[in-house]
């Protein structure tokens, strides 16, 4: 979407927000698709309140996108404009065993950060793409770790009050794959409390998670990590991978050929060619097992 009205725009860049027009939004997700749209690039979180109220005021509908490790988004012009955190500076400060993280920030940055500090905890996070923000609102995990774990508080954006707010980790859930944060929340800021451990002991488990992933996951491809949650109790992989789908594909949309839940944008893969490839996974899988798979990736429609 273009905001064309010069005193929207202006009352935009007086709020200290970076105006970027008709972006191509594929560069900016781990996936390599979407088409274009303005991009509001947001330097001071105290901006976003007022920021939000000239979008609602101007009826000029937006979408917020954090680090695009974990979202399928449209082809052609979007019919949003897109939200984005400019990162911090510092991005992550450290006080004892608590660490301020800002929601910009890399999430395994982060950790690597807090491994120099004799933080550890979250080496089974290392290989996760994305930001803390993502990771956040995902509960990203991996290897037995979740990040919920360490939250102590949250500072957010709600989009319901209009207000930035501090919720304290107790107040959120978090679950696989979900936590209780709303659609329209905006994370900022995070403090995580992790516990200390000696820099040469956190590398070591950081090494071994990394030789994990590389063993299983097609890293070096475009791809949002895996495309569906697994279902309780069950594994999604296995499932697409013992129907013979690995190299499965719909255009350049395409099943791995490493790890069957991740699906790789081969080549010029458009949006409606990973959407037909999910959809056509999702009722193969529901015809041999009765089971329905969730999206795991966060599809824009
Ligand atoms: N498997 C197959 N074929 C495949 C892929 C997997 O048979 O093509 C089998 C494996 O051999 C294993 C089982 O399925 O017995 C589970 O596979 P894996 O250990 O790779 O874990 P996963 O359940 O597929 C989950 C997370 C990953 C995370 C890994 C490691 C989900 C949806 N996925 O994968 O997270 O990195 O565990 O902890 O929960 C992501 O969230 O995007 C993601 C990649």
């Amino acid at each position: 979407m273009r905001i064309t009205d010069s005193k929207l725009l202006a009352a935009i860049t007086a709020l200290g927000v970076e105006h970027k027009p008709a972006l191509a939004l594929a560069p900016l997700t781990s996936l390599g698709i979407g088409g274009t749209s303005d991009v509001l690039l947001i330097r001071k979180h105290e901006a976003l309140p007022a920021l939000i109220r000239l979008l609602r005021e101007s009826k000029t509908p937006y979408r917020f996108l954090g680090g695009g490790s974990n979202v399928l988004l449209p082809d052609s012009e979007l019919p949003w404009v897109v939200l984005q955190l400019a990162r911090q500076d510092p991005e992550v400060r450290f006080e004892g065993n608590s660490v301020y993280v800002d929601c910009a920030a890399e999430l395994g940055r982060t950790v690597t950060l807090c491994a120099k500090h004799d933080l550890g905890g979250m080496e089974g996070l290392i290989g996760v793409p994305g930001s803390i923000g993502g990771a956040l609102r995902m509960n990203a995990g991996a290897y037995g770790t979740q990040i919920g774990t360490f939250v102590r508080e949250v500072t957010v954006f709600r989009a319901a009050t209009g207000r930035i707010e501090i919720l304290r980790g107790a107040e959120i859930n978090f679950e696989y794959r979900h936590t209780s944060f709303a659609p329209d929340d905006i994370m900022l800021a995070v403090r995580l409390e992790l516990p200390s451990k000696p820099y040469s002991e956190i590398l070591q488990g950081i090494r071994i998670c990394n030789e994990k992933r590389r063993a299983s996951q097609p890293l070096n491809q475009k791809s949002a990590g895996c495309i569906f949650k697994n279902p309780p109790g069950g594994s999604a992989g296995r499932m697409i991978d013992e129907l013979g789908l690995k190299g499965h594909h719909v255009g350049d949309a395409r099943v791995s050929d490493r790890h069957a839940n991740f699906f790789i944008n081969a080549g010029h893969a458009s949006a409606a060619d990973m959407l037909k490839l999910i959809d056509d996974v999702r009722s193969r899988v529901r015809e041999r097992y009765g089971v329905e798979l969730e999206e795991e990736v966060i599809v824009w429609k």
